[in-house]
């Protein structure tokens, strides 16, 4: 049984509730995020005894709850549907929710949907790509609306990038990367998820950025990491389970334990290690 964080009501008591400036805080004196997904409200009061500092709602349940192939057939009302259960479950962590495929196409569908997920108990959504999306997510910030960008694979735009690969692999795409990572942060985003980027290219966004970086797939040297909660707890999901994936159920022995495991080797950086990073 993994054991290493403090289990008392009292400890859970005195750690204070995340808010969306306090995410600069951590990038500013050097603390690592700890963020995974969750679904329902069970997962995500196990997560916050656990003291995971964020939670994602992703859209990634089409894949992972509903069974699709591919992040697409997600609804808004899917979205908000489990935003609603994951924030009945958290008293602690800052809760992040997606707006999924097509939500965000223009300024005002997204204001539409981001209210729905912020009344459903979200502190932030998260958006997937720059270009068009810089206007939306100006458009948000402005009205009040915190907002979590998302580059490198971006798995709503699976069809055009031909499946799940390493993005910036070359000059041109790595430039193009570094060019959107500060196009988002300049637009207002207050956080920064690169997914599936090659270890030196994510540290040298991390270290051009203010804002806070949050790792998958993208090597150690980003301000936090994120995981799947299917993939951190060895669930078969029915897909291909990526290079970048650790399954710390072993490690930590129950649910729980697997948090805390996979909490404490974030904060120390013993994870992502080269074996569940990209050159
Ligand atoms: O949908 C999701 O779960 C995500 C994470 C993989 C970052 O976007």
């Amino acid at each position: 049984m993994y054991t290493s964080a403090p289990t008392d009501a009292n400890a859970q008591e005195k750690r204070k509730a995340w808010t969306v400036p306090m995410l600069a805080d951590a990038k500013r004196d050097g603390r690592r995020l700890v963020m995974l997904t969750a679904y329902d409200a069970g997962f995500a009061r196990t997560m916050d005894a656990a003291g995971i500092d964020v939670v994602l709602v992703g859209d990634s349940l089409g894949m992972v709850v509903q069974g699709h192939n591919s992040t697409l057939p997600v609804a808004t009302a899917d979205i908000v549907y489990h935003t609603a259960c994951v924030a009945r479950g958290l008293s602690k962590a800052l809760l992040v929710a997606d707006l999924p495929f097509q939500s965000d196409a223009t300024p005002e569908r997204a204001l539409d949907a981001a209210t729905a997920l912020l009344q459903a108990g979200a502190a932030m959504v998260k958006i997937e790509g720059a270009g068009h999306k810089l206007d939306v997510i100006r458009f948000l910030v402005e009205r009040e609306i915190p907002v979590c960008a998302h580059l490198g694979l971006t798995p709503q735009s699976v069809l055009r990038l031909g499946g799940y690969k390493l993005q910036g692999r070359d000059d041109v795409t790595a430039n193009k990367l570094r060019g959107d990572a500060r196009a988002v942060a300049q637009a207002g985003a207050a956080l920064l998820v690169l997914e599936c980027v090659p270890t030196g290219l994510a540290g040298a966004i991390t270290a051009d950025l203010a804002i806070p970086t949050i790792g998958i797939g993208a090597g150690p040297h980003c301000d936090g990491q994120v995981l799947v909660l299917h993939d951190l707890l060895g669930v078969n999901s029915g897909h291909r389970r990526p290079k970048f994936v650790k399954d710390f159920l072993a490690q930590g022995g129950s649910v729980e334990g697997a948090f805390r495991a996979y909490a404490d080797d974030v904060r120390s950086g013993a994870f992502p290690d080269a074996s569940h990073s990209y050159d």
